[in-house]
């Protein structure tokens, strides 16, 4: 049977979970609590692609883009040359929703076709094969309806599969809960979820990665330990036989 191309994260244990890796054009949902790694799983991912000459571009919408460059430039992944070569670039959504002049709390359905159009046209532009929004949760915010949600996220996936474009949506969601998303809707739209969680081991808060749903893919739902240092990025390892 024949699969689709794969978009490789460049984490061997996630590709070795995802077959190869995430069926290209492919939108994923990267959901967790505060502080479990959802920026530096996806910052990671487009470090990796960028390694193997595949853009990325990423679009903050909780930091700034400073703060993004000071905290993620602590990983050895992170490599200020990559931006400079415009392999990464990292742009702040709230900037350009400003720029547009757009209204600063709620889109209307205008604003959210300009808004999406815009993401769309930056991505072909600059070529991008990998791109995350950082978080989906702030933009929803501002998207007034549950269907505004749903046509956004919808039209955004398709247009960059058009684009052999794979879309990588951080979602916010609160600890200690197997909850994916804040508006029940995104986790539907999304083909894949990667849910990043806590657990408490003696005496320590350790990271928890699980593929929840990765359409297109056979894989299991294996919860691996997931450590994070400066020198190897993200680390993952079956629970059980973890040392994390
Ligand atoms: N250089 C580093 N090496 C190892 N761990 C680090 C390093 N820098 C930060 N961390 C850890 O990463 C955590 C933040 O991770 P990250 O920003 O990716 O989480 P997040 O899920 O995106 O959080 P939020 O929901 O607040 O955006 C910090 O709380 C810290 O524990
Ligand atoms: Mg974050």
């Amino acid at each position: 049977m024949a699969t689709r191309p794969r978009c490789k994260t460049g984490i061997k244990v996630l590709d070795d979970e995802l077959d190869g890796g995430i069926p290209l054009g492919n939108t994923v949902l990267v959901s967790g609590a505060s502080g479990v790694g959802k920026t530096t799983l996806c910052m990671e991912m487009l470090a990796n692609g960028a390694r193997m000459d595949e853009k990325g571009v990423f679009f903050t919408a909780t930091e700034t883009v400073s703060k993004i460059k000071q905290y993620q430039g602590t990983y050895d992944f992170f490599d200020e040359k990559l931006l400079k070569a415009g392999q990464i670039s990292v742009i702040d959504l709230w900037n350009i929703s400003d720029r547009l002049g757009l209204h600063p709390e709620r889109y209307n359905l205008e604003e959210a076709n300009i808004l999406f159009e815009v993401i769309r046209d930056i991505t072909k532009e600059l070529g991008a094969k990998r791109l995350v929004v950082d978080s989906i949760t702030s933009l929803c915010f501002r998207l007034q309806t549950r269907e505004m949600i749903r046509d956004f996220i919808f039209k955004l996936g398709s247009s960059l599969t058009a684009l052999d474009c794979t879309t990588f949506l951080t979602s916010e969601v609160p600890p200690m809960v197997y909850q994916f998303s804040q508006y029940d809707i995104e986790e539907f739209i999304a083909d894949g979820i990667i849910f990043l969680s806590d657990v408490e081991r003696k005496g320590n808060l350790l990271r928890t990665l699980q593929v929840v749903k990765m359409r297109g893919t056979s894989h299991s739902r294996t919860k691996f330990a997931l450590n994070m240092s400066s020198r190897n990025g993200v680390e993952l390892e079956p629970m059980l036989k973890s040392n994390f």
